[in-house]
């Protein structure tokens, strides 16, 4: 662990500078929201430390193989059951307990007004990236009650809850049933009936074909996609080349006036790179609106996000 010292301050203690973090973190910490990221690495002070607060509980996550020992002790003065994730990891294994009481089972986190399933014990991901949460509070100003929004690489369907939360019918699009089955279960919830919404496992490529064919429409689609994929065919997808390909497709679905909300978190891909994908792909007429990360990410802004429209 290393202390990211800035400008001529003396290094603190761990702990004080959690403390210190944590406490500026406050405001952004109420009845609504009580999900967010407490801890921001570098921007905060500590290189590749970052802690979240996942509903009452918290996750320390580095790119380490074993936690620091000043790290542990800091953590362990904090009355929370703090979990554990190694970074970047090939197993892709869930978090461990590094102190504070074991959670036995899911349990329910909030943003927005909303409620989410997270878990401990579900493998890499805990239920919800935190990182989207401005994204998502504004496709529930965007949408309008009847409007129709397609959500793909939706993983546990955060994103269709927001929409479905402000009154649109949703599609939610993902290769894993497992996750669609736990974008239905966000849905009950938040009282929002998943037999009035529609759920499709399957390749985002394949689907967007299908429903273009089809003559379906949107007015809004949500593309969130990881940094490499592989369709249904075997053809491999990066986001550094081929994003234009998904978003010419999913401009094929917009009803007039409708929206795509783009998103990628690959930090190679740099912004003004990632803009001439969605022109290529929207069309030189399209119209782009970056949207900022939430504010207390403090290291970098590795999560680019733009509203697209035709
Ligand atoms: C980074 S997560 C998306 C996060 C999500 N947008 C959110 O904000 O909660 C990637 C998701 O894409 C899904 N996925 C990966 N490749 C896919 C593909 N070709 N078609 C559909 N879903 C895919 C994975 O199963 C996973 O749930």
């Amino acid at each position: 662990m290393h202390l990211a010292r800035r400008g001529n301050e003396p290094t603190e203690s761990v702990y004080d500078l959690f403390q210190k973090q944590i406490s500026e973190r406050a405001p952004y910490l109420n009845a609504d929201t009580n999900s967010i990221r407490l801890f921001d690495g570098s921007g905060d002070g500590l290189l590749e430390t970052y802690l979240d607060q996942l509903g009452e509980h918290w996750l320390l996550s580095t790119h380490d193989g074993l936690v620091d020992e000043s790290l542990r002790r800091a953590l362990s003065q904090f009355d929370k059951s703090v979990y554990w994730k190694k970074l970047d990891q090939h197993e892709k294994e869930s978090p461990s307990l590094l102190c504070g009481d074991p959670v036995e089972e899911d349990f329910i986190g909030r943003e927005n007004g909303l409620n989410y399933k997270l878990s401990f014990d579900s493998g890499y991901s805990q239920g919800l990236f935190l990182d989207q949460r401005e994204n998502r509070a504004r496709v529930m100003e965007m949408v309008e009650p009847g409007q129709k929004v397609l959500n793909t690489f939706a993983y546990t369907g955060a994103f269709s809850v927001a929409a479905a939360s402000a009154g649109a019918t949703t599609t939610t699009l993902d290769l894993s049933q497992p996750y669609l089955n736990w974008a239905k279960e966000n849905m009950e919830l938040n009282s929002i009936d998943p037999t009035e919404h529609y759920f499709c496992k399957g390749d985002t490529f394949h689907w967007l074909g299908r429903f273009a064919k089809s003559g379906k429409q949107f007015d809004g689609v949500i593309l969130d996609p990881p940094t490499f994929s592989r369709d249904s065919k075997g053809k491999v997808f990066r986001v550094e080349k081929d994003y234009h390909r998904l978003v010419k497709l999913a401009c094929e679905l917009l009803t007039p006036g409708g929206w795509i909300l783009a998103c990628t978190n690959c930090r190679k891909l740099p912004a003004w790179e990632f803009e001439e994908q969605l022109i290529k792909g929207a069309g030189e007429g399209a119209s782009l609106e970056a949207l900022p990360m939430p504010p207390e990410y403090t290291e970098a802004e590795y999560l680019k996000s733009y509203l697209v429209r035709l």
